[in-house]
Order: structure tokens, then sequence, then C-alpha cells
């Protein structure tokens, strides 16, 4: 008889234990599907200003053999929630995600979430055991993303003849910092941050604009400091001293051999002046010379973003799988 749970992320055996049947879940999966325990360990407990979480486990006598997650945003969007379910691979088909999904489904509906959303990862076209778990549990595919790695020995290859066509980016400074904004671009940002939602092909994902207000992004920034994640950032000033464009390449302190990218926007105001590979080297070079170590990189699009894949590709990065965005109405 299996038992749905709620844990306690500061129960650090449980959370182990969690954390184990998620990686197991994911290791079928390319690239670097689950963080290392060492950064959940420091993370999940962690007090987060922009989301709540919380964490079940499926249990069969002693054994954990099913994991769920929820995720509710605590700034805006108060109508979604994201859910994720991971099934031990020797315990699929048993019926186990399907009662993880309904009961995070059911505390998300509680705390007043209409809409939720989650994801599946594939082979790039292929399909695979999550897509057919979110067609029987009634998710929609929202959005399609690919999901992309960089060798960063690919970037190195590659980077000269990028530097020489990213100079083109005239007029505008470019400046990088670890994790906390200058004082003098961070309402500027700010307003750049705002832009996101509306510039980010989002597919049908119901998802309205933020506002970041110099008090939030600082909050956030010490979230990350507070849990060992270096945000390594780039940013374009234009010449009057506006923010035109962001990116950042995110590294734990627990594992220095891989990074991700986080986000990337350009200034509808300021595009066409290369500012989107000028900001990417930034930042690839910036955790390449933090980091020496630094094995690859990941990041993931929207399939129909062709301006930052074309950017994504020139840097090297390849598609390792397909991500569906899902969503479901209560
Ligand atoms: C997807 C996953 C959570 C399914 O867990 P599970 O415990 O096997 O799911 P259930 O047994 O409750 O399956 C519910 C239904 O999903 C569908 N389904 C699940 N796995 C399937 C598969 N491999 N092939 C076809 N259909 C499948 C079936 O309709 C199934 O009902 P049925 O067994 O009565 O036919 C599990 O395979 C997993 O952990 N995968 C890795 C993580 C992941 O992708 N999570 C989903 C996104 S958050």
């Amino acid at each position: 008889m299996v038992d749905i749970e709620q844990i306690n992320p500061r129960n650090e055996a449980a959370l182990k234990a969690w954390w184990e049947v998620g990686c197991a879940a994911t290791a079928y999966r390319p690239g670097k599907p689950w963080p290392l325990w060492e950064q959940s360990r420091r993370a999940l407990p962690a007090p987060n200003p922009e989301r709540a979480v919380t964490l079940l486990a499926a249990i069969d006598g002693r054994e954990m053999v099913g994991a769920g997650l929820l995720v509710r945003p605590l700034r805006e969007n108060f109508h979604t929630a994201t859910a994720f379910a991971y099934t031990r691979p020797d315990r699929t088909r048993e019926g186990t995600g399907r009662r993880l999904v309904r009961e995070l489904e059911v505390i998300a509906a509680g705390d007043g979430r209409t809409t939720i959303q989650s994801e599946a990862y594939l082979p790039p076209g292929g399909s695979g055991a999550a897509e057919a778990f979110a067609t029987a549990m009634a998710y929609e595919v929202a959005s399609r993303e690919s999901i992309k790695e960089l060798a960063v020995s690919d970037y190195r290859a590659r980077r000269e003849a990028l530097l020489a066509e990213a100079a083109a980016a005239d007029g505008y400074r470019i400046i990088t910092f670890d994790t906390v904004c200058p004082e003098d671009h961070l309402e500027s940002f700010g307003r750049l941050l705002g832009m996101l939602m509306s510039e980010v092909p989002l597919g049908d994902l119901d998802l309205e604009a933020s506002e970041w207000t110099p008090d939030r992004i600082r909050a956030a920034e010490q979230r990350q400091v507070g849990i060992g994640r270096h945000v390594q950032t780039s940013m374009a000033i234009a010449p009057d001293g506006s923010v035109a464009g962001v990116s950042d390449v995110r590294i734990d302190d627990t594992d220095h051999e891989h990074g991700q990218v986080g986000i990337t926007i350009v200034d509808p105001a300021h595009r066409g002046h290369r500012l989107g590979l000028a900001l990417k080297l930034a930042t690839h070079d910036l955790v390449l010379a933090a980091h020496p170590s630094l094995v690859s990189v990941d990041t993931s699009n929207a399939e129909v973003n062709t301006w930052m894949n074309a950017v994504n590709e020139a840097l090297g990065y390849r598609t390792i799988e397909t991500l569906l965005e899902l969503q479901k109405r209560l």
C-alpha cells in the first residue's frame, strides 16, 4: 500500500530519499537533468521570496517510490502553480505518478491556483513516458522548447570569430557582475525584467507580466547568494545610460563543471546591434574565467524563438532534448 505524504525539506533524511527518487527517475535524460545532492540540500529548505515549494513523497512501507514537487509563484501569477511527478524507474505503471499529480493539484486548488503547468522532456523528435503520462493526466502542450547544451571546447573553438562579429555593438558598453546588480543600473534593470513575459515567446502558457522593483531584485539576489548560486551577468548599457539588454549564466558553488543560462533579453528599442551575441559572449567568458573547470552550459528556448536560437547555434549549442511546456486548467 503506497501512501502519499507531504515531507518537510528541513528533514534531511526525508529530503535525501526524495532527491534520490528524482535523480533515479531523470537518470535516462541527457545533459544534467537533476541538481547535485549538495545543491538540493542547500536550496530546497532555504526560504525563497519568489516561490513556495511543497514536496510530496509516495511511500511504500519504509521505501520512497515516488516524489512530487509543487511550485507556487508568490509575487504574481497567483492563478498558477507548477507540478512535477517522479516515479522510481523500478516502480512505474503502478498509478503512483497519477496519485502524486492528483494530490499536487488538490494542494494547488486549495491555494486558489486554477492553472497548473508542468514539463515533459523527450528525445528530440521522439516521444516517451512523460508525454503519454501528460496526456493521461489531461495536460495540454502549451509550448515546445529545445533544450540545448554547449560543450565548452566547442565554444572555445568558435569564440574568436564571434568576437569580431559582436564588435558591431558600437556605442554600447558591456558591464558584468556576479549576482548583485550595481546600484546605478538597478531601476533600469527592473524595467527590462518587467518586459520578460511579453517578450519571451510563451506559446499558450497562461502567465502574466511581472513588476521588478529594486527591493524585489535585491531580495531575489540575496536568495541566490544564500544558496551559493552565482548568477554571472552581463548588461549592455546604452549611450543614454539605460540598460539595453541583459543575459546570465548560473553556476552553483557545489558544481563548477555545469552552468545554466538563466534569462536573456534585449530591449526591442535596442535590437539589431548584435547585443544578444555580445552579451552571451561576455557571460560565457565570465564563467570560464571564474571556473576554468567548466565542461558544459545548458539552455532552453522556444522552438519559435528564431533570433535566440540563431545566437545559440552560433555559440555552438546543440539540441539534446525537446521540452513540452504543459498546462491544465482545473
Ligand atoms: C512520467 C512518470 C511520472 C509516470 O509515473 P508512473 O508512476 O509510471 O505513472 P502512472 O503509473 O500513474 O501512470 C498513469 C498513466 O500515464 C500513462 N503512462 C505512464 N507511463 C507510460 C508509459 N511509459 N507509456 C505509456 N503510457 C504511460 C498511462 O496512461 C498510465 O495509466 P495506465 O498505467 O493505467 O495505462 C514516470 O515515468 C517518471 O518519473 N518519469 C520521469 C520524470 C517525468 O518525466 N515526470 C513527468 C513530468 S513532471
